[in-house]
């Protein structure tokens, strides 16, 4: 099928829910992608901070493939490899205590709602089942996810939502102070938030946040979906704060291109669930767990440097260019403030001209490959300040 031919399709068989670029694409390399007319794009994007290691990496390829044809599923009835080695290293990065897989991120924080609301439970009784979650969060799409999603757009035409959710404002620390009461059970947050325009927390408002939650036998929960495995350049952007969750939520970049996600409990949650509260039939899935075995191995401190690295030389570059008023975020996570253009016209003319790039609010968002070398970074960057 050729562009046309494909995007045709779509508009006949599949549901309207996407405002797609209008990009078809059939085959990608690293950094780069093809599309179905043979053009080529420099990716900035990562399918949305989840191919970390690039469009079909060799080792992650080989990875998925030998388990694809060893032992492809076979539901959580049996005891599997894969996902206890993804385990073992997601555990040894993090410090944390023990993990449970499913297959996305709305998905994951789902389970550390759950995990959250019996803790409390549990340990106090009914009526202390509250999250505060912050404006401007997203959190996912199912109802409990959209419901701790702090942001009105996303709740239009959905209601009745979950009950026991409160929303405070982002680095306001009177805010949160006022919203947590004696039915608080959780806070829940991304240290940088990713849809909500890539805007990073202050460390006092973070400590502010783990003083309460300190004081008051609080869960901290710490939606690293975006975020996390790396690609702020630490392997969790909470550790840029010195702090350390409760719980812990992953997705996207762990599977590089599959679909996972997974809850990291930390010593006050790790025996919060027993057999029978939690589970998900594709959980742990051996294929999705080979791959996300095969990047978290290759993740080290030479990686997180390199992020880091690289995401300092996007800003510089950035920074000097003309029509940018600032940039925001931590290694390659990178929100662009505008001064004159809109982030969407930027993004349709960058990928007229071979760039793909996203948004996130009234921001230009980047989210490229964690393996993208400075001179790619080049690459796309001069076509970015063209579109400028
Ligand atoms: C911070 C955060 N949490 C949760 C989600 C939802 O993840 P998924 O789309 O895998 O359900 C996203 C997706 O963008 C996200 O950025």
């Amino acid at each position: 099928m050729d562009s046309k031919q494909i995007k045709q399709a779509e508009d006949r068989y599949l549901a309207d829910t996407y405002a797609r670029y209008d990009v078809a694409l059939v085959s990608g390399s690293g950094v780069r992608a093809v599309d179905a007319d043979g053009r080529e794009y420099i990716d900035f994007t990562s399918g949305i901070g989840v191919n970390s290691l690039g469009f079909c990496d060799t080792g992650w390829v080989a990875a998925v493939s030998r388990q694809a044809g060893k032992l492809q599923h076979t539901s959580n009835l049996f005891y599997t490899e894969p996902c206890t080695r993804a385990a073992e290293k997601l555990i040894g990065h993090t410090g944390l205590c023990n993990v449970f897989f499913g297959n996305s991120g709305a998905e994951a924080n789902e389970g550390a709602i759950k995990a959250a609301r019996k803790y409390s439970h549990t340990k106090y009784g009914d009526g202390r089942a509250e999250i505060i979650t912050l404006e401007g969060s997203f959190h996912g799409r199912t109802i409990a996810t959209i419901t701790a999603t702090g942001q009105d757009s996303y709740h239009k035409d959905f209601d009745p939502f979950l009950q026991g959710f409160a929303y405070a404002r982002a680095n306001d620390v009177d805010d949160i102070r006022g919203k947590v009461s004696d039915r608080t059970c959780a806070i829940m947050i991304e240290f940088v938030q990713g849809e909500g325009g890539v805007i990073e927390l202050n460390s006092e408002f973070v400590d502010e946040i783990t003083k309460v939650c300190a004081e008051r036998d609080i869960l901290l929960i710490a939606d690293e979906v975006q975020t996390g495995i790396g690609r702020t350049g630490k392997f969790m952007s909470y550790e840029h704060y010195g702090v350390t969750p409760d719980l812990v939520t992953v997705a996207k970049g762990i599977g590089s291109g599959l679909p996972i996600g997974a809850i990291v409990f930390g010593e006050k949650t790790k025996d919060v669930f027993g057999r029978g509260d939690h589970g998900s039939t594709y959980g742990g899935n051996p294929v999705a767990c080979a791959g996300a075995d095969y990047v978290l191995s290759r993740i080290d401190e030479g990686f997180l440097a390199h992020v880091a690295e690289v995401g300092a030389h996007f800003r510089e570059r950035l920074l000097a260019m003309k029509g940018v008023a600032g940039v925001s975020g931590k290694g390659l996570m990178l929100g662009v403030a505008l001064s004159d253009k809109k982030a969407a016209e930027v993004v349709k003319h960058c990928a007229a001209n071979g760039l793909l790039i996203l948004t996130a609010k009234d921001r230009v968002r980047l989210l490229p490959p964690l393996t993208i070398t400075k001179e790619e970074a080049d690459e796309g960057l001069n076509i970015l300040e063209a579109a400028l």
